[in-house]
C-alpha cells in the first residue's frame, strides 16, 4: 500500500493526516499554537511555531506508525490564507506573520483604492481591497516598519513558508496567491501594474506554480528529524478554503460548501472567471487546475463559539456547552447574536463593527445564549448564500464541514436557516484531506481530482430543512440583517474605548 500526507496549517492548530490509496485516514495528529493579539484588531503568529508544531507532529505521526516511510509517496499542504510572512535575503523571517483576521489595515485599503482605482482593482484581482488580504499588510509594514521592509527580499503565505522549511525552495501557488490582491486572477501572473502603482518591487513576489505541481523533495536534514523519507515528493498545496472544497468534492458546477473553522465560509465552484459578483463575494483561483471558486467569509465563526466557551464555560467541553440547545426553540426565545467579534467581511466589509446580543430577557438561560451564538454564526453565513441566490445561483444542497458538522443540532440548524439539504461526509477531514488529495493527484494515482474525490469521499447523512423552522428563521434573518445598520454608528463611537 502507498500513502500520502496532508498537512493542514490552520489558525488554531496544524493537523496532519496520513492517508492510504483507498482514501482511508490511517493516522492523524494535531498540534495547536497561540495567537498573538497585542492590540484590538491585531492578530499575529510566529512562523517558527508553525514549523515546530508541524515537525513535532510529523515525528509523532511517523514514530507511532508501523509502516515504512518509503511508502509515503507524496506530501502536500493546506494553509490559512492571506498571512504575510516577510523574509530577508537568507529567507529568514523578519517579523511575526500578520494574519488573515488582523484588521489594522483600513487606511492601506484606502491607499490601494486611491492608487489603483476600485474598478481597475476589481478587473485585475476580481476582489475588493479588504483588511485581511496580504497587499494591505505589506503596505502597512512599508509605512510603519520601513527598516524591516527595506530588508525584505520576498514575501510568502503561511504554508509556503512551511514547505520552504521542508524543501529549501520558495514558491507560491495560484489559489493562495489569489488572496494577496497582487495576482492577475485571469492571467495567473503577478500584476506588475499594481506593484508599480503602489511602489512594490515585483521581485518580492515568489515564483508561481500549480497546487498539484511537484516542487521538490524533502531535505535530508528535515527527513532525519521527522522520520520522513527524503524521496517523498512534495506538492505545492492550496489555500485552506480551496483545499476544504477539494476535500469535500466541490469540483463541479452547482456544488456548494459551508466550512466552519475559526472563520466560516460559504463557497461555490465556478468553472470560469467571467461571472460578475461586483466584489460582493471573493473570487479566487481554485486549487484544482484552471478553475475558480467564489466565497463569502464570516470572520468569527467557530471563533465566536470558542470565545463564548472560553469566557463563560472555560472548564467545560463544547459537548457540555451545547448539550441542551435542542431543548431551546428555533430563535432562542428572542435572543439574537451577531458574530462581529473581530469586525466582518461578508457582506459588511467593516473592521470597526463589533458583536451584539440583542433581546436579552431575564428568563434567558445559558443554553439560550449558546443556541443564539450558533444561530448568529449561521445567519452570518446565510448572508453569503443570500448573495449567491440573488445572483441567480441555485443552492439546494450544501456539504457542511468543520466544527459546524460536528454537532447534529447545528447541522439541522444549517438546513433550516439555509433552507437547503445539508450533507455530512463520512470521516470528514476538511482541508487536510484536500491537501492529501492534491498529493495523490500529483503522484498520478488518479487522472483528475474528481476521480480522486469519487474514491476518497463518502456521504454519511443528509439533514432536510424542517418547514416550520424555515419560516421562523426567515423572519429572524430579516431582523438579524437589520442589526448591522442599527449598531454600526454605536460601535464606531465605542471604538475609542477599546484598548
Ligand atoms: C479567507 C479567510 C479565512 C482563512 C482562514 O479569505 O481569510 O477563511 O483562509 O484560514
Amino acid at each position: 500500500m502507498k500513502y500520502v500526507i496532508g498537512v493542514d496549517l490552520g489558525t488554531s492548530a496544524v493537523k496532519i493526516l496520513l492517508v492510504d490509496q483507498l482514501g482511508e485516514v490511517v493516522r492523524s495528529v494535531s498540534k495547536s499554537f497561540a495567537l498573538i493579539q497585542e492590540k484590538t484588531g491585531y492578530s499575529e503568529q510566529n512562523p517558527q511555531d508553525w514549523v515546530e508544531g508541524t515537525t513535532a507532529g510529523l515525528f509523532e505521526l511517523l514514530s507511532g506508525w508501523n509502516g515504512r516511510a518509503e511508502d509515503i509517496e507524496g506530501i502536500s499542504f493546506s494553509g490559512q490564507m492571506h498571512g504575510l510572512v516577510l523574509l530577508d535575503e537568507n529567507n529568514d523571517v523578519l517579523r511575526p506573520a500578520i494574519l488573515w483576521n488582523d484588521t489594522r489595515t483600513t487606511a492601506q485599503c484606502q491607499q490601494i483604492y486611491e492608487a489603483v482605482g476600485e474598478e481597475r482593482l476589481l478587473e485585475i484581482t476580481k476582489n475588493p481591497a479588504l483588511e485581511g488580504f496580504t497587499l494591505p499588510k505589506l503596505l502597512w509594514v512599508k509605512e510603519y516598519e520601513p527598516e524591516i521592509y527595506s530588508r525584505a527580499k520576498a514575501f510568502v503565505l503561511p504554508k509556503d513558508y512551511l514547505r520552504y522549511k521542508m524543501t529549501g525552495q520558495l514558491q507560491m501557488e495560484y489559489s493562495d496567491a489569489a488572496g494577496t490582491l497582487l495576482l492577475d486572477i485571469s492571467k495567473k501572473e503577478w500584476s506588475t501594474e499594481i506593484c508599480s502603482l503602489l511602489g512594490i518591487d515585483p521581485s518580492l513576489c515568489p515564483p508561481l506554480v500549480y497546487s498539484h505541481e511537484e516542487v521538490g523533495t524533502v531535505k535530508m536534514d528535515y527527513a532525519e528529524i521527522t522520520g520522513l523519507s527524503s524521496a517523498t515528493r512534495v506538492f505545492a498545496g492550496g489555500a485552506d478554503n480551496a483545499c476544504g472544497a477539494i476535500g469535500s468534492g466541490i469540483l463541479e458546477d452547482g456544488k456548494t460548501l459551508c466550512s466552519i473553522g475559526t472563520s466560516g465560509v460559504v463557497l461555490s465552484y465556478e468553472a470560469s472567471d467571467d461571472k460578475d459578483f461586483e466584489g460582493k463575494v471573493h473570487y479566487f483561483n481554485h486549487a484544482a487546475p484552471d478553475v475558480f471558486y467564489t466565497m463569502g467569509v464570516t470572520l468569527a465563526a467557530g471563533y465566536s463559539l470558542t470565545w463564548f466557551k472560553d469566557v463563560f464555560a472555560a472548564n467545560e467541553s463544547f459537548e457540555d456547552l451545547l448539550a441542551d440547545i435542542h431543548s431551546v426553540p428555533a430563535g432562542s426565545n428572542g435572543l439574537l447574536f451577531t458574530p462581529y467579534l473581530v469586525g466582518e467581511r461578508t457582506p459588511h466589509a467593516d473592521a470597526a463593527i463589533r458583536a451584539s446580543f440583542i433581546g436579552m430577557d431575564a428568563s434567558h438561560q445559558r443554553k439560550d445564549f449558546a443556541r443564539a451564538v450558533l444561530e448568529g454564526i449561521t445567519f452570518s453565513l446565510n448572508e453569503s448564500i443570500d448573495i449567491f441566490r440573488r445572483s441567480g445561483k441555485e443552492i439546494d444542497t450544501i456539504v457542511s464541514i468543520g466544527g459546524g458538522a460536528r454537532n447534529e443540532d447545528w447541522l439541522q440548524m444549517q438546513a433550516d436557516i439555509f433552507n437547503a439539504k445539508i450533507v455530512r461526509l463520512n470521516s470528514e477531514q476538511g482541508p487536510g484531506m484536500g491537501a492529501a488529495m492534491l498529493a495523490a493527484f500529483g503522484c498520478e494515482w488518479f487522472a483528475t481530482l474528481k476521480h480522486c474525490a469519487d474514491q476518497f469521499l463518502k456521504e454519511d447523512r443528509q439533514f432536510q430543512p424542517i418547514p416550520s423552522n424555515v419560516e421562523t428563521y426567515k423572519k429572524l434573518f430579516a431582523i438579524y440583517q437589520d442589526v448591522y445598520g442599527q449598531t454600526k454608528e454605536l460601535n464606531k463611537k465605542l471604538l475609542e474605548f477599546r484598548k
